[in-house]
């Protein structure tokens, strides 16, 4: 049996986790790829850092494009992350003649359609099972078991991270910054947690995600977008008392003929299978035609399960499906894309948050400009506040007044922004959410 030579670039968790099952199962591995898996170069940053995989003898190397273009080499997995030299050492695997397998999101993100038609020119193939939701395998699912469906919607928590820190902040009551910290030592947050707390890394998945699902090639600035790292823990816990979680939320779904699409912090109804997602757990619900509504959950971030990804994309290289499942991908444009609704025309209910002055007029003036704005409210909450001895107390008290809207177009929301902005009775930052019911 002709092994199959993988050449690894980047030895940090990942690497490390699919290093570690190669080199532990060969068994397992070569029954399941019809051949032997053989790690024959791995790149590291350090040659002499202390690993905690035990590697075979002269393996190892410093210089990445040593293994990128390796004869001894037939497909290079890419863990290093980044667009640069990542892109570099990609494009030169694919001339080099190698298939290639990545878990870089944001390379795949913003130069996919470069490296998938150089792969496909090439004859070669790039797999990513492991860019998207980690250890879910929801290329596979895409490209394969649904492969018969139109997909109609993909609503998806993509971050482990963003959703392990919400889960920690409602559930411990930890603040934001002590989160963050737990699941940077917990190995799921990236070495620069901004891009997982912002969005980014949510919105660069949809954008995959959507692009296999609609054959529609979009970049993050196509959607409105939002991360967790401006919640306030108050807001949790008011979506809560109304019967919601509140959730890094990716939308892409086809409403008359046009993707609505946005990554925002989301309050969904606490029944839903989504809202009751935990942890740096993941979960992609995707609605098929044929199929109807799916769910796919599992941890989406951390050291074996994105390794499980890269291992199932290693033995559809080495049996040859990867290459014939990515011929047929939706990634070349040859399918009409779906085009994008524009955002504000999104029709969906609103969460609103003001910290007010706890005086005489203060919820008229919010609820009419709502009203002028044909903003129909659901429920509106304001608990009591304490009472003030106007002779001794200075200064107003805030207190948080919660609106739930009826649906609305986000134009009507916006527009109804300006005026709410401009009132001195409603203090900034005020909180405004979407609902998905
Ligand atoms: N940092 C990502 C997350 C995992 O927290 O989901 C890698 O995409």
């Amino acid at each position: 049996m002709q092994p199959l030579r993988v050449g690894l670039i980047g030895l940090g968790t990942v690497g490390s986790g699919v290093a570690k099952v190669l080199i532990e199962h060969p068994e397992r591995m070569t029954h399941r790829a019809g051949r032997p898996l053989e790690l024959v170069r791995v790149a590291v940053r350090d040659v002499q850092k202390p690993r905690n995989v035990s590697l075979p003898g002269n393996i190892l190397t410093d210089d990445p494009r040593a293994v990128a273009v390796d004869p001894s080499v037939d497909v290079v997995i890419e863990l290093i992350g980044g667009q640069s030299p990542a892109k570099e050492l990609v494009l030169t695997a694919l001339e080099a003649g190698k298939d290639v397998i990545t878990a870089n999101k944001a390379l795949l993100c913003a130069e996919g359609t470069v490296l998938f038609t150089r792969a496909r020119n090439a004859g070669r193939c790039i797999a990513f099972e492991a860019a998207i939701a980690g250890g879910i395998p929801v290329v596979h699912v895409l490209g394969q078991a649904l492969a018969g469906n139109q997909v109609t919607a993909i609503e998806a928590i993509l971050n482990g991270t963003s959703n392990f820190i919400l889960c920690e902040m409602l559930d411990r009551g930890e603040s934001y910054e002590d989160a963050v910290r737990k699941a940077q030592a917990l190995g799921f947050a990236e070495a620069d947690p901004a891009m997982d707390v912002d969005g980014t890394d949510a919105a660069q998945k949809l954008c995959l995600l959507t692009q296999l699902a609609f054959g529609t090639r979009v970049t993050p600035e196509c959607f409105p977008q939002q991360g967790i790292d401006t919640l306030d823990l108050t807001d949790l816990q008011y979506a809560n008392e109304l019967g919601y979680a509140v959730k890094l939320l990716a939308t892409a779904k086809l409403v008359n003929g046009r993707l609505e699409m946005h990554t925002q912090p989301t309050l969904i109804r606490r029944a839903r299978p989504l809202a009751q997602v935990d942890g740096a757990y993941n979960m992609v619900a995707l609605t098929g035609d044929a199929v109807g509504p799916t769910w796919l959950s599992g941890q989406g971030a951390g050291q074996m399960p994105t390794a499980s990804a890269v291992l199932s994309d290693l033995i559809d290289v080495a049996i040859g499906r990867a290459q014939s499942t990515f011929a047929r991908l939706d990634l070349w444009g040859e399918r009409s894309p779906v085009p994008v609704q524009p955002a504000e025309e999104i029709y969906r209910r609103y969460y609103l948050r003001f910290p007010v002055e706890d005086r005489p007029h203060v919820i008229a003036d919010i609820t009419g400009i709502l009203g002028n704005h044909a903003i129909s409210l659901a429920s509106v909450i304001q608990h009591e506040a304490p009472e003030i001895d106007d002779e001794t107390d200075s200064g107003t008290p805030l207190v948080p007044l919660v609106i739930m809207t009826h649906r609305t177009r986000e134009g009507q929301i916006r527009d109804a922004s300006v005026e709410l902005n401009q009132l001195a009775s409603v203090k900034q930052p005020w909180v405004c959410m979407p609902v998905s019911d």
